[in-house]
């Protein structure tokens, strides 16, 4: 059985101080075991968080990693900074990263398999936007991004793979995908895994909804079976905010 999986991924927000008074109030709630936790931070906050979260149920996150591991690459953050500091999990591919910073499928596949080589969970994002999605296009666009993300990747490998569908129409936009749409692609990512892997492990990989997000619609989007957590932005700024979407998420019905 899955455990649902609930990511707040801060981008370019916070400083050591807020991250480290953020870390302190989430201490202090209750945790779910059956539903997993985690911030995904800057780097300059990482390791605050790793300490002030140590022996917590709590998962820290870094939101990018450099392909190569170590050399001339004036900016980047290789996969040996990030073991350091011990991070659990890392997003790759987020929509901003693909668009900003042309990030390709092909960089993907390789920021994951390093990530898997060392033991830090990939949360790799797909989704389309709206051009493609009004052309009729979102399943295939985003079949092609798991397609290429996931080139030479073993069943064992992408069962510690978290996939985040994040409609980049959804994102920061206010507008979250309907349920239904939200389920519709979700479900068709796990048909494409079931193809690739076949149906148990597909049953296995954690498939998170991203995009808008609130405590106010949370709940109808986690009760659809084919999605098994949420990668959240703006809310997951807010302290309050964050753990109300985790407490409801242990509330839907999957508990
Ligand atoms: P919002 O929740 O702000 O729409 O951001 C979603 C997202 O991009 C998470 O990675």
């Amino acid at each position: 059985m899955r455990k649902l999986f609930i990511a707040g991924n801060w981008k370019m927000n916070k400083t050591m101080a807020s991250a480290k008074e953020f870390a302190n109030v989430l201490k202090s709630n209750m945790m779910h075991d059956e539903v997993e936790l985690a911030v995904i931070a800057p780097y300059t906050q990482l390791e605050i968080l790793v300490s002030a979260l140590y022996n917590r149920p709590v998962m820290v996150g870094a939101q990018n990693v450099f392909q190569e591991t170590s050399g001339a690459y004036t900016g980047e953050i290789s996969i040996e900074m990030l073991k350091e500091i011990d991070v659990d999990c890392c997003v790759i591919g987020h929509s901003e990263r693909r668009q900003y910073f042309n990030e390709t499928d092909e960089i993907v596949n390789k920021k994951l398999k390093l990530l898997l080589e060392n033991d830090i969970r990939p949360i790799m994002c797909v989704g389309e936007n709206l051009e493609v999605r009004k052309a009729g296009n979102a399943i295939s666009h985003v079949k092609s991004q798991l397609e290429k993300g996931l080139m030479d990747i073993n069943s064992d490998d992408v069962m510690n793979t978290t996939i985040a569908y994040e409609p980049i129409w959804a994102i920061g936009t206010g507008e979250t995908a309907s349920p239904e749409q939200a389920e519709e692609i979700c479900s068709e990512i796990r048909n494409f895994l079931s193809e690739k892997y076949g149906e148990m492990v597909a049953e296995e990989v954690i498939i998170q909804y991203g995009g808008s997000v609130k405590p106010e619609n949370a709940e109808e989007i986690l009760r659809k079976p084919n999605i098994d957590g949420a990668l959240i932005g703006g809310a997951s700024l807010d302290v309050d905010m964050f753990m109300d979407i985790y407490d409801k998420a242990y509330f839907t019905k999957k508990h």
